[in-house]
């Protein structure tokens, strides 16, 4: 079974809370929390306020997605405002320390941008939940999928199956490519734009039936 996580990023802030509901009736399986920090990446969005806001309006998985240099420092406020996942980029200043710690606290991931090795990740399989493959260069919603990336997806989930994590994509999915995303080995599909363009409610749901049509995983 193929798992939504809606990002956030691209939802309405003014009504977030309808915006949440309509994607859980869709069948959203968690939240996605793109936190940016103006270092990282180029771009500043959100921060624990916002989770702990997040939080109120949805019982579902949250995941906070990371973007920032610093993560040693601000985790643990992230998962004090109610996070149920973090997902740290092994391109920012990360150890196996820091990971097994989080695990503690909660869930935990490592994220690889498009052209980072597969290979960046493998010291801390043993210690995550998940494992987020970055399918578009992070930093802004609505851009277009990397097709590339598709070997390293499939590749992921041959460790996933000897490791026991799960293989997030995120970045450019929609309608017309997820079968793909999919087919490759995807388990937990980020969508931003996709979800949020429209109405959330009937966007996941037509995401789910494609993803569960190729599914044989
Ligand atoms: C990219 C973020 C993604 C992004 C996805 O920096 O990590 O979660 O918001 O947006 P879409 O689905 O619109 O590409
Ligand atoms: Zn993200």
């Amino acid at each position: 079974m193929i798992e939504i996580s809606p990002s956030v990023l691209s939802a309405n802030f003014s009504c977030i809370k309808e915006e949440i509901e309509s994607a859980e009736r869709g069948g959203a399986g968690s939240f996605h929390i793109d936190v940016m920090d103006g270092h990282f990446v180029p771009n500043i969005t959100m921060g624990p306020v916002i989770v702990r806001g997040i939080r109120e309006c949805t019982a579902k998985r949250l995941d906070s997605h990371l973007m920032i240099c610093k993560p040693k420092k601000y985790a643990e406020r992230f998962v004090d405002a109610g996070s149920d996942v973090l997902l740290l980029h092994v391109e920012s200043d990360i150890d196996i320390s820091l990971i097994k710690k989080i695990g503690k606290m909660c869930g935990v991931g490592v994220v690889l941008n498009p052209s980072t090795p597969l290979e960046k990740a493998k010291e801390y399989f043993e210690f995550i939940d998940y494992l987020l493959v970055m399918s578009v260069n992070p930093g802004f919603s609505g851009q277009k999928f990397m097709d590339e990336v598709i070997p390293k997806i499939k590749k992921s989930r041959e460790y996933a199956e000897d490791y026991g994590f799960k293989v997030m994509v995120d970045g450019g999915i929609n309608k017309s490519n997820i079968a793909r995303v999919v087919d490759a080995g995807a388990q937990i599909i980020v969508a931003a734009s996709a979800v949020f363009r429209g109405e959330p409610e009937e966007n996941v749901r037509t995401l789910l039936n494609i993803a569960a049509g190729v599914s044989t995983k």
